[in-house]
């Protein structure tokens, strides 16, 4: 039996309170269907800045009935410090993934970018430490490894950020490590390296690259390919970001105050992610033809991303249980119903 398995087992024998925050997002919400799934009782803070009612709705078709009416959703803003207070009451575990996402954003605003994510940080941080919550995993980012060269990334050798967004999620893990020493308050972080999956918002300006071209593709639209398409990602399929988050909430000793990549140790270029998506959508009966479109490429993106996992996989017993591949079969027929 896995260390995940074994966790699992542990947390249907002993449920225990959760508080997911940006429950109606990407992430968030899968997170919550693991937990409703293991008969676990969640609350939930979002204020839908990009989440949506449509993924709760989604989680809550999914789940018992018995296992919905474990779920308690509070509309909240992490950057009031009140609405933290409320959802951290009476939690044993806190997953924080409140923030917002996207690198062009955080150029566009930096402001409210670094409002959400790092005062909204900093009040979720206080909120958790003074209910006294159990266990802290926090989303961080691999846009952390700014202009560090050396590939793959291990933890603790970074380089400058490359955008606003990468200084907000390193602020965060400053702010974690600070909160142990001076308050003895543990946390974890999980350097999440360009995560995929059902539920992933395909809509907007911000959308990340998968769903983007996803979306793109079943529409029949152009496909934009930023650069030469040779900059590549560790792309990580969402069901390995929930394993993670569950064993780093159980971790003790050594395990705790650390940050983690999550991620599969893979490299795939954007040439190839395009054929990927492209073969993957003929074998669901979705044909597209149309070549990529080559433009500039676009300011604050790492060249090239690929992690190395195996801190996690030593002391958290992290076992990524899908590659690129598989999670793009996986999440397709999602994203076909979705955007049809
Ligand atoms: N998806 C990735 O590849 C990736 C990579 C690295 C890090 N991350 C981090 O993981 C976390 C989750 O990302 P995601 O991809 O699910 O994004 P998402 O945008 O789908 O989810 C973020 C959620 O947070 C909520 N939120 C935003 N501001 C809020 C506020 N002020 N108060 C309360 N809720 C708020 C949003 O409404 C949304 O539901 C974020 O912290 C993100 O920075 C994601």
């Amino acid at each position: 039996m896995t260390r995940y398995q074994d966790l699992n087992k542990t947390l249907l024998q002993s449920p225990r309170t959760w508080l997911v925050t940006g429950c109606a997002g990407f992430i968030g919400s899968n997170l919550l269907e693991t937990l409703l799934g293991l008969d676990q009782r969640v609350v939930g803070l979002d204020n839908f800045a990009t989440g949506h009612q449509h993924n709760l709705d989604e989680v809550q078709r999914t789940v018992t009935p018995e296992q919905w009416a474990r779920f308690r959703f509070i509309e909240g803003d992490i950057r009031n410090l009140a609405d933290c207070q409320a959802a951290c009451e009476g939690v044993d575990h806190v997953l924080h993934q409140a923030a917002l996402g996207s690198v062009p954003r955080s150029l566009n605003d930096p402001i409210t970018t670094n409002e959400v994510n790092i005062s909204g940080f900093l009040n979720m941080l206080v909120a958790a430490r003074d209910a006294k919550a159990k266990s802290f995993v926090y989303a961080a980012s691999s846009s952390t490894y700014g202009d560090h060269p050396g590939l793959p990334k291990v933890e603790d050798r970074i380089g400058k950020p490359l955008s606003p967004y990468a200084v907000t999620k390193y602020v965060n893990e400053l702010y974690a490590d600070v909160f142990a020493r001076s308050y003895g308050f543990a946390s974890v972080g999980l350097r999440y390296f360009n995560v995929f999956g059902k539920r992933q918002d395909p809509e907007g300006a911000y959308a990340a690259v998968i769903p983007k071209w996803v979306a793109a593709m079943i529409r029949g639209e152009d496909v934009g390919i930023n650069g030469d398409g040779e900059t590549s990602r560790d792309f990580c399929f969402v069901g390995n970001a929930v394993q993670a988050n569950l064993l780093a909430s159980l971790a003790q000793g050594e395990s705790v105050n650390q940050v983690y990549n999550v991620a599969v140790s893979g490299r795939t270029t954007l040439n190839d992610l395009y054929k990927h998506l492209v073969n993957i959508l003929g074998a669901n009966g979705v044909t597209y033809a149309k070549d990529a479109q080559y433009r500039d490429f676009r300011a604050g993106d790492v060249r090239h991303s690929q992690a190395d996992i195996g801190k996690a996989e030593r002391l958290l017993g992290y076992a990524p249980s899908h590659t690129i591949l598989q999670g793009l079969e996986e999440a397709m027929p999602w994203y076909i119903r979705f955007l049809r």
